[in-house]
């Protein structure tokens, strides 16, 4: 597609359909997605935004407001910042309901990569409706980058969480970890979490620290969304764990894995999962290629031993080294966070040691503030 077949006016549209598809969840199964009816002169017919599975699509949310406004949307344009779906799932096709609504042109920023609801516009080209795509692409795939890495790559986009001392460590030698990092830095990593559908650790985390592995506000009241607490490993979850208590569902994957602990998360649907630790379960995803995102919390504490954030990734030499891009540095009061991306994508560190690819994408994180320490739990 060429931009200049694109109006400032549709290109206005755009950024605001942008803004609309933000005001969506950034978690759950479905992509945030925006949506602006013009009408031939330009004027704004309605407006919409998906609010989550289950809830109208964008498209549909925008022609119901065109039609509270009393606006006949035949003959106009529909700005929308992905791919008008093309299937039944918990809704009906988007595609369908814009040309029976007689929209004659539909602009859009992301094709739909996904098999199933793909092939929209192609619809819409086969029923006479002048469908677009491409405008303003790279700002919907940033919006989008972990719901499209989920959908391009069959399993969820996987942020890995590592909190440590200035020398690598996770935990004193006796074993206790707690607080290695400040408040300030868990408050932050506490943000993510109510922005992920999955927190997971392995079971040693599970028996070592005893976490809830709720999302909780800065003053440790429980938000909204709870995502799914899952457990890696054989052992039992016990019977008083605090990961019984009231929060997301606990999910036990009794395996070690990690692409069936992948299967099991994406035929839930979880789009993104945050894994807590420990260290070897860290390393598992690690050396399996499936981490897409590292988030590295660095407290100005040294330990001298006990055990460090990954174990062997069968690494024999400096340049087999698995090295980040670097996209984010915070500081967090005393602590350090790194938010980067594992270099070359798909890469998997061979069993044998050296590295054959690994994987991702990537972005950013938010806000501010302070101290180094174990992350909470
Ligand atoms: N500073 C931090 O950010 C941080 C975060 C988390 C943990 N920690 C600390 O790390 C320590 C626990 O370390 P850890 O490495 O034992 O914890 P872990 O990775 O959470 O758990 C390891 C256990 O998970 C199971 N497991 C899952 N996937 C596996 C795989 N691919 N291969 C082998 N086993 C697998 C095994 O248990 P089964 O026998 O049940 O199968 C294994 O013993 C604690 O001291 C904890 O406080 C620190």
């Amino acid at each position: 597609m060429s931009d200049t077949s694109v109006s400032p006016v549709e290109s206005a549209a755009m950024r605001r359909a942008l803004a609309l598809a933000a005001r969506g969840p950034v978690h759950g199964p479905n992509p945030q997605v925006g949506c602006v009816l013009l009408g031939p002169t330009g004027s704004v017919l309605g407006e919409g935004w998906h609010r989550g599975a289950g809830t109208a699509h964008a498209e549909v949310a925008a022609l119901r407001d065109a039609g509270a406004r009393g606006v006949d949307v035949r003959g106009g344009t529909a700005v929308v910042t992905l791919e008008p779906c093309n299937h039944i799932g918990r809704t009906g096709p988007c595609a369908v309901a814009l040309a029976d609504a007689g929209v004659a042109r539909v602009l859009y920023a992301v094709p739909d990569p996904s098999a199933r609801a793909g092939g929209g516009a192609e619809y819409l080209r086969s029923h006479g409706v002048d469908a677009v795509g491409g405008h303003l692409r790279p700002a919907g795939e940033q919006l989008l980058r972990v719901w499209l890495q989920a959908i391009r790559s069959g399993r969820p986009f996987v942020t890995l969480k590592i909190a440590s001392s200035l020398d690598g460590r996770v935990a004193a030698t006796d074993g206790t970890s707690r607080w290695i990092t400040s408040g300030e830095a868990r408050a932050h990593a506490h943000l993510l979490r109510g922005r992920v559908d999955a927190i997971a650790i392995g079971s040693g985390t599970m028996l070592a620290d005893d976490p809830s592995l709720t999302a909780r506000t800065p003053s440790g009241e429980p938000v909204g969304h709870q995502p799914l607490r899952v457990v890696v490993g054989h052992t039992e979850v016990p019977a008083g764990a605090r990961l019984r208590a009231p929060g997301g569902e606990l999910v036990a994957l009794r395996t070690h894995d990690p692409h069936e602990v992948m299967a099991a998360l994406a035929a839930r649907e979880v789009r993104h999962v945050l894994v807590e630790g420990g260290p070897v379960l860290s390393t598992a995803l690690l050396r399996a290629g499936v981490v897409d995102e590292v988030h590295a919390y660095v407290a100005p504490v040294l330990l001298g031993s006990g055990s460090t954030n990954v174990g062997d990734l069968g690494i024999g030499t400096i340049s087999d080294a698995l090295r980040l891009d670097v996209h984010q540095v915070l500081h967090l009061g005393p602590d350090v966070l790194l938010v980067g991306t594992p270099s070359s994508a798909d890469a998997t560190v061979s069993a044998g040691g050296g590295r054959a690819s690994l994987g991702t994408p990537s972005a950013s994180t938010s806000a501010s503030s302070s101290t180094v320490q174990r992350e909470e739990n």
